[in-house]
């Protein structure tokens, strides 16, 4: 902060009583020397917003959310610092002088533009004849629908919003940036020409930019404003400025992919509903749906590509503290044509019978494999385990004990998965053992090199003809600083040439750089490469023997053999050979 917002903000401390900037967002009450109201950045019954007169100061019992009176016009308005600042400074005529409140100054200009846009489009649409009006009468929404979300038609002319605007005044620069216009061999053009248009506006009621529909089929389906000073996709979620007091009602956002899937719920009565904005649910998205409910539905369409974006937005959702489950809809391509085919009702049984978040993914997982097979069991066993291993101990229980009953894989293979599994067998071996923990070490040090890594990495940098001869064996390049370092060597490799140290550590961060110094001084081979080499190539050999042999093993206690004797005979007949494979190379 620069000392000129500082005096402004001082000045703002000064002039304005935090009671009266929050008592017209909160309905307070007088308790002692304080306020008491109902938070209104978390869902409560019972009063635990606290405003301080004496301190100029909220605090939230609640949620924790804190802070002076500039803060709470942030999170209430979401905002920016400059922008509340900006904003109460208006308000109490408090003198911001030029400069540094341009950007400011300069956004209200973008705001009125859209606005202006805006209005233009939703005449167009009320106008006669215009085929936008019939085109959504036919998708089945309401007149009142229509009008609560402001939407509008932009016709077929090439500019006819230019026209209009730049008769307005406007300034091509904004027109441009805000994504309206574009600008060709001296030619304005209009963007959104033969669309419904769906303004995008926020929760301050503030027009930040449009998506707009072809009528009927054609390239693109979806036009969306490109981000700009006003507009970040990432930061936004579709209709929140309409639908929010009733997401915090119901104590209970429904998430959709689409435009459509909003109004169409909303039209049919379903009105807790939001969408992201064309893009994959971000962190931010997350965070804002967060300040009005913890729970989340995601409700998005029923093909792959919906599943996977459920998927990837239920981790976000997650991460952002929300309780999620996750609807599938039944018969029909999106929550729009659900719930137009079979109703509100039908749309809401729907929602009661959304899975959790942990079920949908170990669900997934079953229906990307055959149960029926070995292979397939085993594999969902592994993905299954990962997802389980994430959850508390408590949780992971209640799952292991569900996954079995519904798979009928025991619960101690699900158990030993889940602690372990396959981990345990890591290339430990008889001859060449990891390395000591060295005191001054911490376990952090771990995934440094192992031995065999550090060994190879060694006789690489003596003689670059075991480069060549270690191609056999790079599945022992297992540690992330070892397989970097091991790969740089192959590209620097030149044939008859031994690789330059200087040159190797060049293409190295700092942290790779430390682990090849640490092997380069403290490896010692001292003319047994041959005999090194050979006990490297047996100790790769073994453990990948041994890693064989678990998985086989595992394979076999997954193998019905009443249902399934084939394969078990076959499993056996592996096991055997790999057991015999192992005592060769053992004598080796
Ligand atoms: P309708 O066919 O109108 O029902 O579309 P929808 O709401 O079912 O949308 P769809 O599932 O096809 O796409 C979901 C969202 O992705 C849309 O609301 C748009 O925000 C975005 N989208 C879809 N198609 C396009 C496109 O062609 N270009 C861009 N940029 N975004 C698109
Ligand atoms: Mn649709």
């Amino acid at each position: 902060m620069n000392s000129r917002t500082e005096n402004i903000v001082e000045e703002i401390q000064a002039k304005c009583n935090i009671v009266d900037v929050i008592g017209r967002h909160v309905k307070l009450k007088k308790t002692g020397s304080n306020y008491k109201g109902l938070c209104p950045f978390h869902n409560e019954k019972t009063p635990s917003f606290v405003v301080s007169e004496e301190k100029q100061i909220f605090t939230c019992f609640g949620c924790g959310a804190k802070g002076s009176v500039i803060k709470f016009v942030e999170l209430i308005n979401n905002f920016t610092f400059m922008e509340a600042v900006s904003n109460l400074a208006e308000e109490y005529n408090i003198d911001t002088g030029a400069g540094i409140f341009d950007n400011e100054k300069k956004r209200s200009i973008y705001y009125e533009v859209n606005k202006k846009a805006a209005v233009f489009f939703y005449r167009a649409f009320r106008g006669n004849m215009n085929p936008a009006l019939s085109y959504m009468a036919g998708r089945g929404i309401d007149d009142a629908t229509l009008k609560k979300f402001g939407v509008g038609y932009a016709d077929a002319a090439w500019d006819s919003l230019y026209s209009y605007l730049k008769a307005d005044g406007a300034d091509e620069d904004v027109l441009t940036e805000l994504g309206l216009i574009s600008v060709g061999k001296g030619k304005h053009f209009d963007k959104f020409r033969g669309r419904v248009i769906f303004p995008i506006i926020n929760t301050r009621s503030k027009i930040i930019g449009f998506g707009g529909r072809i009528l009927g089929s054609g390239e693109p389906k979806y036009l969306n404003s490109q981000d700009s000073k006003i507009y970040h996709k990432k930061d936004n979620l579709y209709a929140l400025n309409i639908t929010r007091q009733d997401i915090a009602k119901e104590e209970q956002a429904i998430l959709v992919e689409g435009y459509m899937d909003v109004i169409s719920l909303y039209r049919h009565g379903v009105k807790n509903v939001t969408a992201s904005l064309g893009t994959a649910l971000t962190d931010g998205q997350a965070g804002i749906l967060k300040r009005y409910t913890n729970n989340v539905v995601i409700a998005y369409d029923s093909d792959a590509a919906g599943r996977a974006a459920a998927l990837r937005g239920m981790d976000i959702l997650r991460r952002a503290g929300c309780s999620v489950k996750v609807l599938r809809v039944k018969n029909a391509k999106d929550p729009d044509e659900f719930v137009k085919a079979y109703g509100k009702e039908s749309f809401l049984k729907l929602v009661s019978e959304a899975v959790p978040m942990i079920d949908f993914k170990l669900m997934v997982e079953r229906e990307s494999v055959d149960m029926d097979t070995t292979e397939g069991r085993l594999k969902f066993l592994k993905s299954a385990a990962s997802v389980i291993r994430s959850l508390s101990p408590v949780e992971a229980e209640v799952y292991i004990k569900k996954t079995a009953d519904e798979t009928g894989i025991s619960e101690g293979a699900i158990r030993g998965e889940v602690q372990g599994g396959s981990l345990a067998v890591k290339r430990d071996t008889i001859a060449i053992r990891r390395n000591p923990v060295r005191s001054g070490e911490t376990q952090a040090d771990s995934d440094m090199p192992e031995m065999v890594e550090k060994y190879f990495i060694r006789l690489i940098l003596i003689d670059a003809s075991y480069l060549k001869r270690t191609r056999e064996y790079e599945e022992a390049f297992t540690s992330p600083a070892a397989y970097r370092i091991y790969s740089n060597m192959k590209l620097l490799y030149e044939e008859d040439k031994e690789i330059d140290y200087r040159k190797l550590a060049d293409t190295l961060d700092e942290y790779d750089k430390k682990a090849l110094k640490d092997i380069v001084e403290n490896i010692k081979i001292a003319d047994k490469e041959e005999s090194v080499f050979a006990e490297c190539a047996r100790t790769v050999t073994l453990s990948a023997l041994a890693a064989r042999e678990d998985e086989v093993l595992r394979m076999l206690t997954l193998t019905d053999e009443d249902e399934n004797r084939d394969k078990a005979e076959q499993l056996s007949r592996e096991l055997l050979v790999i057991q015999k494979k192992k005592k060769e190379v053992k004598g080796w």
